[in-house]
């Protein structure tokens, strides 16, 4: 996970922008973060501890004592000093004045004072009160410590207007703590697509022609390209899988049709993985209700689907990486090279059929790769997260420098 073992603080200030901090909250723990949360005395009148509590799955502070009666005084040095980043969002004109100031009236103040890590903060505040000659100034004060300001958006604010102000998108910050954390990810600020699953081609409302791809393979996929910086769009078939990562976004597809449809839609993707197990042919005709049996032989007229990693193939941009799978139940290396040239792509992963643990269904694989230049390279018997880890290095290394 990128954010494994990583420990952020962050801060939660009095502004309307503070529920967005509980979606970020939650980006930054499933990519493996250990968050505190922080609220500044005006953050409560917003948002509740409790809820940041259960999202982080730690007790959320406020105050330098949490009960006065047990004596209990939350070490404001001490969680300073634990933390890895301390990350303030929303940023409030206020807070952001007492930063300036170095004012420490209270926990949140206190513990940015004693803290020695370095310190983001995503302001949000109206639009009058962000172009203010004093907000200005004092973010200017912020800069010249070398605390990095995550700018906020223009669009509509709480109070009606429109102008500058708004807090940046929770998936905006949680990129700019990734990229805190990993500066050199290979894929940073790439998008990448991947085709998934089988395609079901229905015959009327209840059956359907289909295939047993459960959609590991292009899952594990997205996740690698993900993992390694890349935003990816994973357009899916029906599969059981699910997947919660902040940088995939999931399209759900039923049919060959609708997968082209969802693909095109994100042609300027730079990488493209077609790892889907498309259905060559759909029925030509969908009844509109159920086909009843019949003492006669039944024929089924099948028409060809479009092939398309093929058409993404054709109409490839300079650039572009284009990554085919070919499944074989027997050898596969011509069929591997021929896929290869038909459908324009640079790269051909072959799984053979004929391997004990490689392809449908199961957690390993064993691929051989295939190039337009007529290498080839066969790896070992893996799960299928390291063969796709392998692929994403190569794809790495056919994209232009
Ligand atoms: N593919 C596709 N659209 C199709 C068929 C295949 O995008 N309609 C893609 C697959 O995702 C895979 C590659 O093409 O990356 C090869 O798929 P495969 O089924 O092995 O190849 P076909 O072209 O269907 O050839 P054949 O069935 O004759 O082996």
């Amino acid at each position: 996970m990128m954010l494994e073992g990583k420990r952020i603080l962050l801060g939660v200030t009095g502004s309307i922008a503070a529920y967005k901090a509980a979606y970020l909250v939650r980006e930054l723990v499933r990519a493996g973060a250990d968050v505190r949360v922080l609220l500044s005395p005006g953050a409560r009148e917003f948002v509740t501890p409790l809820t940041f509590s259960t999202l982080s799955k730690h007790p959320v502070v406020s105050d330098f004592t949490s009960d006065r009666e047990a004596g209990i005084w939350n070490n404001h040095v001490d969680m300073a000093l634990w933390a890895d980043l301390m990350l303030i969002a929303p940023l409030s004109a206020n807070t952001l004045a007492k930063m300036a100031a170095a004012q420490s009236d209270n926990l949140l103040l206190a513990t940015y004072m004693s803290v020695r890590c370095p310190v983001m903060v995503a302001p949000a505040m109206d639009h009058d009160m962000y172009m203010h000659p004093g907000t200005r100034a004092n973010l200017d004060i912020l800069r010249s410590y070398g605390h990095t300001i995550l700018e906020p958006a223009e669009g509509e604010l709480a109070s009606g207007l429109y102008g500058k102000g708004r807090m940046g998108e929770p998936e905006d910050i949680f990129r700019a703590v990734v990229d805190h954390f990993h500066p050199r990810l290979p894929l940073r600020g790439m998008q990448a697509l991947v085709t998934a699953g089988p395609t079901f081609e229905r015959l009327d409302p209840v059956r359907f022609i289909g295939n047993f791809s459960t959609g590991k393979m292009g899952f594990a996929l997205a996740r690698s390209l993900a993992d390694a910086g890349a935003e990816v769009q994973l357009v899916t078939g029906p599969v059981q899988l699910t997947m919660s990562h902040p940088l995939v976004q999931v399209t759900r597809v039923e049919s060959a049709l609708e997968m082209l449809q969802a693909v095109q839609s994100h042609a300027q993707a730079q990488i493209m993985v077609f790892a889907a197990a498309v259905a060559d042919y759909r029925p030509a005709k969908r009844a509109e209700v159920k086909m009843k049996r019949s003492a006669d032989d039944l024929n089924l007229q099948l028409v060809p689907n479009p092939d398309i990693a093929a058409t993404m193939g054709a109409s490839r941009q300079p650039g572009q990486v284009l990554v085919g799978f070919a499944l074989e139940t027997d050898g596969g290396e011509e069929q591997a090279r021929a896929k290869l040239e038909r459908k324009n792509l640079d790269l051909v992963v072959l799984n053979s059929l004929q391997e004990e643990g490689a392809g449908f269904g199961g957690d390993t694989n064993k691929i051989t790769l295939f190039w337009r230049d007529n290498r080839s390279a066969s790896f070992g018997l893996k799960p299928k997260s390291a063969v796709a880890q392998d692929i994403v290095n190569e794809i790495v290394k056919l994209l232009p420098a």
